[in-house]
């Protein structure tokens, strides 16, 4: 993405508010915390799903930034990445990587790719879920709990005891839950669930508030049905689509678990005393990237940089990004295109590094998020590259 003269001058304008303070009815985020856990599935995972021994991922996976497949289903850096950054931490390591001596000193990240909130099923396409990555949390403190009380041996590899209360506890979840009903089930039908996922996630941030945790960061889940995937297999019929082309029955579905998760937020802000509970409107950055793409330097919104098919989508279920599979007798290949910072879509269901990055600069605006917090933008992203 070429950084736009737009985009400078957000940041610029962003640096003035800081600057000059005074906004009402912001939260106070100092940002400054020794440690963050994440929960989530593919948005965020960094390589939790690869270390978890399922399919390994192909280049160009990964080319953009880490050289080469680096777990994350981009091809460069996430929101989680650029927001670690953005906090002066370093990269979260996997829960589940057990070589190249990972340091969780920083924290954790509990996230896999395929992770839906409720329970795995025989059909899910990962076998683990929110309520799992919260057993895994508690297994991983209580080790380290027992690892600090053996003396400092561990001290660089492992969080303080102290990091549990004063840590950010993120997450990213919740997209699957709805894609994948859609495969079987009516509008109607996924949108009375809901309520069930969503307690299923009340449940789960319970016992972290009663654990300790204490900072929650909540990014709601994005416009599915702007992704290639959903847009080949339910778009067909153009009646489907919305004015920027994507499928309008996703997307509904995603605005109505927002408004309950959203609703969720505030009722546990009222209920986790001495707790702070951020809500990150994901759904309306995202929405807005897809729908003017060009004014924040885009060329492509919804088709994807490495697939197969070309335009519009670029995208084949049969043919993942960087696979070769046989198509009617031939052999193909889903290739990356030659630009990425021009596209907004990654594979067909996972975002650019480039959009990632866009995405996440406006996050640290802190104007889409309850409470705000444009009164305190203690940093700028790096640059880029
Ligand atoms: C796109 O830009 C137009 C013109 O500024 C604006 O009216 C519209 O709300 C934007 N769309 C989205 C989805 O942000």
């Amino acid at each position: 993405m070429r950084p736009t003269p737009a985009a400078v001058a957000l940041l610029l304008v962003v640096l003035c508010l800081g600057g000059g303070g005074g906004r009402e009815a912001s939260a106070s985020s100092d940002f400054d915390y020794p440690a963050a856990f994440n929960f989530g599935d593919s948005n965020s995972d960094t390589g939790g799903r690869i270390a978890a021994g399922f399919e390994p991922m192909p280049p160009p996976y990964g080319s953009t930034f880490f050289g080469s497949p680096s777990g994350r289903f981009s091809d460069g850096r996430l929101i989680v990445d650029f927001l670690m950054d953005a906090m002066d931490m370093p990269f979260l390591n996997s829960y589940l990587d057990s070589v190249g001596a990972p340091n969780f000193l920083a924290g954790v990240n509990f996230a896999q790719a395929g992770c839906s909130i409720t329970p795995a099923t025989a059909t899910s396409v990962s076998p683990f879920s929110f309520g799992l990555q919260i057993k895994q949390f508690f297994a991983f403190k209580e080790k380290v709990t027992k690892l600090l009380s053996k003396g400092d041996r561990y001290r660089r590899y492992i969080p303080q005891l102290d990091y549990f209360s004063k840590g950010l506890y993120m997450f990213d979840i919740g997209q699957n839950d709805l894609a994948g009903q859609f495969y079987s089930k009516t509008e109607d039908q996924v949108i009375a669930s809901i309520p069930t996922i969503l307690l299923e996630f009340e449940t789960g941030l319970k016992s972290l508030y009663e654990q300790g945790a204490r900072k929650f960061w909540i990014h709601n889940t994005g416009p599915l049905g702007c992704l290639p995937q959903n847009i080949a297999l339910f778009g067909k019929d153009p009646s489907q689509l919305d004015e920027v082309h994507c499928v309008t029955k996703h997307n509904r579905a995603a605005k109505i678990f927002n408004l309950q998760l959203h609703a969720l937020c505030t009722k546990l802000r009222g209920q986790f005393a001495g707790a702070d509970i951020t809500y990150i409107d994901i759904y309306s950055i995202k929405y807005s990237l897809i729908a003017n793409y060009s004014r924040y330097g885009f060329e492509n919104p919804t088709q994807a940089c490495c697939g197969y098919g070309g335009p519009p989508l670029n995208y084949d279920g049969r043919v993942p990004c960087g696979q070769t599979k046989s198509v009617n007798g031939n052999l193909v290949t889903a290739k990356g295109c030659s630009d990425s910072t021009e596209y907004v879509n990654w594979d067909g269901i996972h975002y650019t590094e480039a959009a990632n990055f866009h995405i996440t600069s406006q996050i640290l605006t802190g104007r889409h998020s309850d409470p705000p917090f444009v009164d305190k933008m203690p940093f700028l992203l790096k640059p880029r590259f």
